[in-house]
This record gives structure tokens, C-alpha cells and sequence, in this order.
């Protein structure tokens, strides 16, 4: 096994699969910075993209790189303008810092921001350290009652909230999700929560249908492989009577044939919000969208509110997500949970933070 030591230590990638841990200086803080002890961190597909290819898209691994970006912990130090937070909160970690200056930041659209330092997006380093450092602002103080396992789902908890809200999710709506990995099945209950009547899960993996099904979707659609995407939508609509189709549709797959799907299950005048990320050209069924009048919109990280939201919608018990942990590791053992997303194996798995002691 891997030796962990040193004030803090971290899990690096140096290259595709390769991995080490390596002591690194405890990060400085600025006055509005806290300085926070990991304690939980789950690992999604973006991280095991780089751990395997090194690169998502332009974002390339030219040096070692820490990992990790779905996060809660503990504050150890804050700086000395730091006013909500003192040592011993526990915070939710929200993993991109916007510049704050630019038009799309002051417009209040901070995801967009294109000096956006986001955890381990190359170059900036992620969170599976024993220390982190990030702004006052960017920590969100978990209510009692609150886990810190709980703390480190906010992160695609939030990615949900913010795709409901592209989405348009209102009371009384009929929902299509498609895709029952962490984000899908998320939006299923944010959906839920802010809600939604009828909420359809999508895969074609029978056992995360039957976790959507247990968790917070209305009903279940088995999407069959080389079924036209067309074919497949009359169907949805008919088994699950939307009727006229579904008011929103959120794609949270990334595959082709789910898009296309998407836009033939989406009634007119209706909305669709891509949130899965695939590949980056597609065909798409653009006389459908057009002749419909969808409302066609992206998705993108978080923004402004979206991280408080997944904190009080957990906090007040109106989505839950201990069903989705489905694992736990030990930081030495961190490259384990990377092969289990690789794998498929469970929904999330966290990593816990590096043992004291050293
Ligand atoms: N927009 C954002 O800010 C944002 C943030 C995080 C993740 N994502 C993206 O969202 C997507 C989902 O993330 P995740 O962590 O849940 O991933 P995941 O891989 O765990 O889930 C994807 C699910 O889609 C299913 N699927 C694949 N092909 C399908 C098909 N043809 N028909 C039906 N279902 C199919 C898979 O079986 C799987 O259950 C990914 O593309 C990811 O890159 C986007
Ligand atoms: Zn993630
Ligand atoms: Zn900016």
C-alpha cells in the first residue's frame, strides 16, 4: 500500500494512470480565506477522465496535478477578515473560484467566467489533500444534523439544482431525465422538490433504473439499443402517458441517441436543458426543435445560489442522498475509487481524508 505522510499529504496524478502521494506545503491563506481539513470527497467522471486520458477536451494534464473537486471538511484557520465562519465549522466546499471582475461574473453569471480556477480543471490543483484553501464566500456551513458525507454530495447536488433551474422545473411538471448515473438521478429529485408530478428515468442499465425507481423517479424506461430514437419517444410517451410529451427534458447522459430521444419526448413548446457532456458533434433533430418551439438551453457547473440550495434542500430532508453512497475508502486507498467509477460500480464513493497522526 501507498504511504501517506507528511503536513500535507495529497493524491497526485503525474500521468494517465499513474498516481502517487505526495507531501505538499499546506496552502497560504489570504485574509478572506479559510483553510480547510478535508474530511470527504467524491469522485465523478471527471476525474477519472483525466486520471485515464490525462485531458478533457483543451484542458490538458501538463504537470502533476492534485485530484479531487467534490468536497466537505473542516475549517482549521480563517484569515483575519473573515467574518460567518470560525475554526470547527463544517463546510461544504464549492470547488470554482470565479475572477469576480469580468462582465459575465458582474452580470451574476459566475460560471461562465473564462478566468474560472476550478479544482482539478488543469492546472489548478483539487482537493484530495489534507488541506485546502479557498475563499469565506466559496464555504457553505452545514446545519446540524447535517453529515459531512452528506456535505460532499452537494457538489452534484448542486450541478441538479442549477440544471432544474436552466430547465425551467415547475409545480405540476411531467419530467424526462435520461441518464440514472449521480447527476440524473439528482435532477430526479431536485425535479421532485421543486414539484414536478411525473418524473421519468432514462438508462439502459436495468440496476440504475431500479435505484432511480427507489429513489425519486415516477417511472422507469428501459432504453433499448439500436431502437430509432424516434420509435423510442412514441413509446416513452405512450408507456408512461405524458400525453401530449413531457414539459422539460433533461439530458444527463451525454449520449446521441438520448438527445434525439430527448427532443422527439419533449411536447411542444416545451423545454430541453442538456447537461450531459458527450461527445461534442452530434446529429441533431433541429426541424423537430425548430417546428416545436423548444426552449433549447446548456447547463453548466453551478452559480450564484445553487450551492445553498443543495445545502437547505438536504438539510431540510427534501431530497435525501445517503442512498446514493455507495462506498467508502481510505485516502491511502484512493486509485480504488477511481476503478470503481470506471467500473460503474455503485453511484458515488467517497474518499475519506488522509489518517492523522503523522
Ligand atoms: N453540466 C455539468 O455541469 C455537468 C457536471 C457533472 C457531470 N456532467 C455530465 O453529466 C453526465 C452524467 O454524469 P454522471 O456523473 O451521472 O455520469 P454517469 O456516467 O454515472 O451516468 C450516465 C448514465 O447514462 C447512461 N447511459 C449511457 N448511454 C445511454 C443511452 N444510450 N441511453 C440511456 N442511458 C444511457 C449510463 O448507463 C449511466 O447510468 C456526464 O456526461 C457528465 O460528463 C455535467
Ligand atoms: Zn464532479
Ligand atoms: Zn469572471
Amino acid at each position: 500500500m501507498a504511504e501517506v505522510k507528511g503536513a500535507n499529504p495529497s493524491f497526485m496524478l503525474l500521468e494517465p494512470h499513474k498516481v502517487a502521494f505526495e507531501d505538499r506545503p499546506v496552502p497560504e491563506i489570504g485574509p478572506h480565506d479559510v483553510l480547510v481539513k478535508v474530511k470527504y470527497t467524491g469522485i465523478c467522471g471527471s476525474d477519472v477522465h483525466y486520471w485515464t486520458h490525462g485531458a478533457i477536451g483543451d484542458y490538458v494534464v501538463k504537470a502533476p496535478m492534485v485530484l479531487g473537486h467534490e468536497s466537505a471538511g473542516i475549517v482549521e484557520a480563517v484569515g483575519p477578515e473573515v467574518r460567518t465562519l470560525r475554526p470547527g465549522a463544517r463546510v461544504a466546499m464549492e470547488p470554482g473560484i470565479p475572477c469576480r471582475r469580468c462582465v459575465r461574473c458582474l452580470e451574476g453569471r459566475y460560471n461562465l467566467c473564462a478566468r474560472m480556477q476550478f479544482a482539478a480543471t488543469p492546472p489548478v490543483h483539487g482537493t484530495l489533500a489534507r488541506y485546502y484553501a479557498l475563499p469565506e464566500d466559496f464555504c457553505y456551513e452545514l446545519p446540524d444534523g447535517m453529515s459531512l458525507e452528506e456535505g460532499a454530495l452537494v457538489e452534484p447536488t448542486a450541478v441538479a439544482v442549477h440544471v432544474c433551474k436552466q430547465a425551467g422545473v415547475k409545480p405540476g411538471d411531467r419530467v424526462v431525465v435520461f441518464g440514472a448515473g449521480p447527476v440524473g438521478l439528482l435532477c430526479c429529485a431536485v425535479a421532485r422538490a421543486f414539484g414536478a408530478l411525473v418524473i421519468v428515468s432514462v438508462d439502459i442499465n436495468e440496476e440504475r433504473l431500479g435505484v432511480a425507481h427507489r429513489y425519486a423517479a415516477t417511472h422507469t424506461f428501459h432504453s433499448q439499443p439500436g431502437e430509432w430514437p424516434e420509435d423510442a419517444a412514441e413509446r416513452l410517451v405512450d408507456e408512461c402517458k405524458l400525453g401530449e410529451g413531457a414539459n422539460v427534458v433533461i439530458e444527463a447522459s451525454g449520449a446521441e441517441t438520448c438527445v434525439q430521444m430527448g427532443i422527439h419526448v419533449a411536447r411542444r413548446g416545451g423545454s430541453f436543458c442538456q447537461a450531459g457532456m458527450g461527445k461534442s458533434d452530434i446529429m441533431f433533430p433541429i426541424m423537430a426543435m425548430a417546428s416545436k418551439e423548444l426552449i433549447v438551453k446548456g447547463s453548466f457547473r453551478y452559480n450564484s445560489g445553487d450551492y445553498s440550495l443543495a445545502v437547505d434542500l438536504i438539510s431540510t430532508g427534501r431530497i435525501t442522498v445517503r442512498e446514493l453512497m455507495t462506498g467508502k475508502i481510505k485516502f491511502q486507498d484512493a486509485e480504488q475509487a477511481f476503478k470503481d467509477v470506471k467500473a460503474g460500480r455503485g453511484i458515488k464513493t467517497l474518499i475519506e481524508g488522509p489518517p492523522e497522526g503523522e
